[in-house]
């Protein structure tokens, strides 16, 4: 049975396979309440009163007490959270409220509330708070409109279809599906609303990963489903929609992580989304701001991402198969011995013994200090698979640890549950609980995997949906229950965070100085993920259609606050032809932060310096590009940090006020200064390019673009496009680079693009990449601008001290572009770390009309005064000549 499913999963991978998981009829919360007729509910304007700044009145149902409070308030941050609430505690007992949970919410911001005041205008209740915002509520029908101004951000509860379903006493029989078996043992428990966008223009983006356009067009009959599964691009969930058009930016925050649905649909004069989720709360945030601000103020409230260490940026190889530990020593010395550089080499399932979490296979693997030791000695990172289930072995320690502290979720029984996954029978912890999170966390202490860890070891929690073998869709049956006895269906989405919430911890405590910062890949995500893990999506395949679509997966993480994620590079199943391997190769260098090759066991081996000729240099190109704009990468990672932006943004985020723009799947915007423009398709020789406003150039050669492009392209190449008015740094690498802390330290070259006027600026920001020692000050920022013909750079922030790493780091170049058709080259040194101004001397170019004339009249002028002194010397000569001949002819005389 386990290899049918064994076989069921890798074939499945091939192709969606979405016959596997339930529709919504197969299931009745959804089945039943999405086509509910119009209900009739409204707010007891009796009830109505703000206290701590939070709006609250009951909620009627046919004029009748419901038990649901609806309770509004405005966070500082000036989001609106509209959420119904139940009024009866025991009810609520066995909901889970996932706005309690810090990993997910931060608590300080979602309890910082603006002040707001109430007043009654005729048959509707107006709330007003900061920013100009509105709320206005209405009876007959019941309706929620949020304003800013006199423009209508959102209407809720339009279609009159709120769901809300509680009822202990209702008990609902058990289901079947696909041979198995579910209970309830609380009843119906949906909630659901709908969600109008006054604009039939704006575009729904976010949602995260799924294999679909970033742009998500408007559901069929069947809608939309975020619940983790073991299937690609179904393993995690941020439920946060973004409405973006010329004129509107709204996001929608449904914080709720129980198995949801979501219609979306166009309207005369609308667009809307209308979310049914099977448990929960209605918990809505509604965002209206710039993107950039909005993603700011979403990772204020989910948590900014993890600064990320350097090397996770660089190139990392794996493979489902490396069964040996001669067999990965061999492919790390070919990479030296081809010039590729390597930064983490990953060690699947195939390492551990009996394919379980925690052991290791020693009669495969039989010296991992000496793996550890090469691999450190290269300042290179080894990452370990960690995944969650533990099998019931009498002999797994951990397993038999747990199982004597009782921290595995439980069958209705009370029994523990026991699934399947790769080790065969297992037990799945109970990680809703602390202490089962904090236990799990010192696993990952160094004398806790004794033999196999090391500083320079990670770990990729993988399967954590979780993934479990021969149960309905692959994951726990909905009944199985944690420790307070509610159902896992309450909390589904959320295992992922738990599990590497808890792995992050581990890492940071098993230093004694918590000084390191942890490195964790994980499959499942929910948001608030991005505060302690990168994440990939998981078992693609290798097909034009997946690489192309991929970008817009990523543009979507990132407009969702999860900015750190990749593809599995090639495809996980399938074989790549060597042209498909080229262009992923070249669209995860420039766009995707997370670079990894990584495959499936029954594909061929492909690592690059498997190929020859043209494909190995055309992967070797790429992989060089990288490490080339690392300082890039790094800074714009690090930054993330700060604001939560992805170094990858679509083009909307930065021209939104062209419709276009919204439109722009195929192209992103690298640090805000390079157009990628990647090949995203198969035999192309041509490349049309959507130019935005402003001057760009040919990243490469320097040469002014037009306006519209179509570029031809060559194997090799990458079409991208420097952006006039910035200034990035890049490593031109006079040697072969190795890994990413071998590049730190080398110089920098500046290269520099003038905008219409003349004028550019960028930044900077490097640390030792590894540590926390950038709280305490100890990094570089910088900021380059060129105004005025002169380059400066200055400091941006209080740097208390350099780290040692950076202490000689120079920029050896300035090349500017835009000052003659080619670029120009200033060579010349100078200390990174200090205050310096630079004087660039250049001429008007022809394309850029607007720009000063000033420097021409001053060749002028100087060539003329030149002109005017050799003139006067040869006069004087002459007339001195002249004298002295006649000098000369008196004295003959
Ligand atoms: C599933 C993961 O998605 C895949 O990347 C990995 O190779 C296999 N599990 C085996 O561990």
């Amino acid at each position: 049975m386990m290899l049918l499913f064994l076989i069921f999963t890798i074939e499945s991978t091939k192709l969606p396979n979405w016959d596997v998981f339930r529709k919504c009829d197969d299931m009745r919360f959804c089945k039943v309440n999405r086509n509910i007729q119009i209900d009739d509910w409204s707010l007891d304007y009796n009830s109505i009163n703000i206290t701590n700044n939070i709006f609250s009145g009951s909620i009627l149902y046919q004029n009748k007490e419901s038990g649901i409070i609806l309770n509004m308030s405005q966070l500082k941050i000036g989001c609106i959270r509209i959420r119904f609430d139940l009024t009866d505690e025991n009810e609520s007992n066995y909901r889970y409220d996932i706005s309690k949970l810090d990993l997910v919410i931060d608590q300080t911001i979602i309890n910082d509330l603006a002040k707001i005041e109430m007043q009654k205008e005729g048959n509707q209740i107006i709330i007003k708070g900061i920013n100009d915002i509105s709320i206005i509520i209405k009876n007959d029908p019941f309706l929620i409109t949020v304003k800013k101004g006199d423009r209508v951000i959102s209407n809720l509860n339009v279609d009159e279809q709120l769901v809300f379903e509680h009822n202990l006493n209702i008990k609902l029989p058990d289901v079947e599906y696909g041979g198995f078996t579910e209970s309830f043992a609380y009843g119906p428990t949906a909630v659901g609303i709908d969600i109008h966008i006054p604009d039939r223009t704006v575009r729904f983006s976010g949602m995260s990963e799924t294999d679909m356009n970033m742009n998500i067009p408007d559901s069929t009959s069947e809608p939309y489903r975020r619940n983790a599964f073991d299937h690609y691009s179904m393993y995690g969930s941020i439920p946060f929609l973004i409405a973006h058009s010329a004129k509107t930016n709204t996001g929608v925050f449904w914080l709720n992580p129980t198995d949801t649905f979501f219609d979306i649909r166009t309207m005369s004069s609308s667009r809307k989304v209308r979310f049914l989720s099977e448990g929960g709360y209605i918990d809505c945030l509604i965002f209206d701001e710039d993107m950039k601000t909005m993603i700011d103020h979403f990772t204020q409230l989910t948590g900014k991402p993890a600064a990320p260490p350097i090397f996770a940026f660089g190139y990392s190889q794996s493979r489902w198969g490396y069964k040996t530990q001669d067999e990965v020593e061999t492919i790390i010395d070919k990479f030296d011995e081809y010039e590729l550089p390597l930064d983490i080499f990953w060690l699947d399932v195939d390492h551990l013994k009996g394919s379980a979490p925690f052991e290791f296979n020693h009669e495969t693997f039989p010296d991992p200090d000496k793996l550890i030791k090469k691999l450190a000695d290269n300042k290179r990172y080894l990452v370990r698979l960690c995944d969650i289930h533990l099998p019931t072995w009498e002999d797994h320690k951990v397993y038999q640890e747990a199982k004597s502290k009782d921290y595995f979720v439980k069958n209705i029984d009370g029994s523990d549950f026991v699934g399947n996954c790769w080790p065969g029978k297992s037990s799945y912890l109970d990680l809703l609980d602390e202490d089962v999170r904090s236990w799990y966390s010192t696993q990952f202490y160094y004398n806790n995997i004794p033999d196999v860890t090391a500083p320079n070891v990670f770990f990729w929690n993988d399967m954590n949906e979780p993934s479990v073998f021969e149960q309905m869709e692959g994951t726990f049956p909905k009944h199985v229950q944690h420790r307070n006895k509610i159902e896992v269906r309450e909390t589904h989405n959320l295992y992922g965070i738990l599990n590497h919430a808890s792995t992050y911890e581990g890492l940071i405590n098993r230093n004694e100085d918590k000084n390191s910062r942890p490195f964790i890949l994980t499959r499942s995500f929910f948001a608030g993920s991005q505060k302690f893990s990168w994440t990939w999506t998981g078992d693609n395949y290798a097909d034009w259609g997946v690489l192309k679509r991929s970008l817009s997966v990523h543009m979507n993480m990132g407009l969702n606050g999860f900015p750190f994620t990749g593809s599995d590079v090639g495809g996980f199943t399938g074989d790549p032809s060597g042209e498909l391997l080229v262009r992923w190769f070249q669209l995860a260098a420039f766009t995707y932060p997370f670079f990894r090759e990584h495959c499936y066991y029954g594909s061929e081996y492909r690592e690059p310096y498997l190929f020859e000729g043209e494909i190995f240099n055309c992967l070797q190109e790429a992989m060089y590009k990288r490490y080339r704009l690392l300082a890039l990468w790094y800074t714009a990672g690090m930054m993330a940090n700060r604001t939560g932006i992805s170094p990858i943004v679509p083009m909307f985020v930065e021209w939104p006020e062209i419709d276009e723009m919204h439109d722009v799947t195929h192209q992103v915007l690298l640090a805000e200064s390079i157009l990628v423009a990647p090949v995203l398709e198969e035999n192309v020789t041509e490349v049309d390019v959507i130019m935005p406003p402003g001057v760009w150039y040919d990243f490469y050669t320097g040469i002014l673009q037009n306006k519209t492009s179509s570029v031809n392209v060559s194997l090799m190449d990458t079409p991208a496009f420097m952006r006039g008015g910035k200034i990035i740094p890049l490593y031109l690498l006079d040697s072969a680079p190795t890994n990413t802390r071998n590049v730190l330290p080398r110089p920098i070259t500046l290269l520099v693009a003038l905008d219409e006027n003349n004028e550019s600026e960028g930044i900077i920001y490097l640390d030792d990449g590894l540590s926390f020692n950038f709280q305490k000050g100890e990094f570089i920022f910088r900021k380059f601008t060129l105004k005025n013909m002169t380059i400066t750079s200055r400091r941006v922030e209080n740097e208390t001290s350099v780290p040692d790493v950076l202490n000689n780091s120079i920029i050896e170049q300035i090349i500017v572009y835009g000052i003659d058709d080619r670029p120009v080259i200033f060579q010349n040194s100078f200390n990174l770390c200090e205050d310096w101004d630079f004087q660039v001397f250049f001429m008007k170019n022809s394309h850029n009309e607007k720009r000063s004339n000033a420097p021409i009249y001053i060749l002028i002028a100087s060539i003329c005064v030149l002109i005017g002194i050799t003139l006067i010397i040869l006069i004087i000569k002459r007339n001195m000549k002249k004298k002295q001949d006649q000098y000369e002819e008196i004295n003959k005389h």
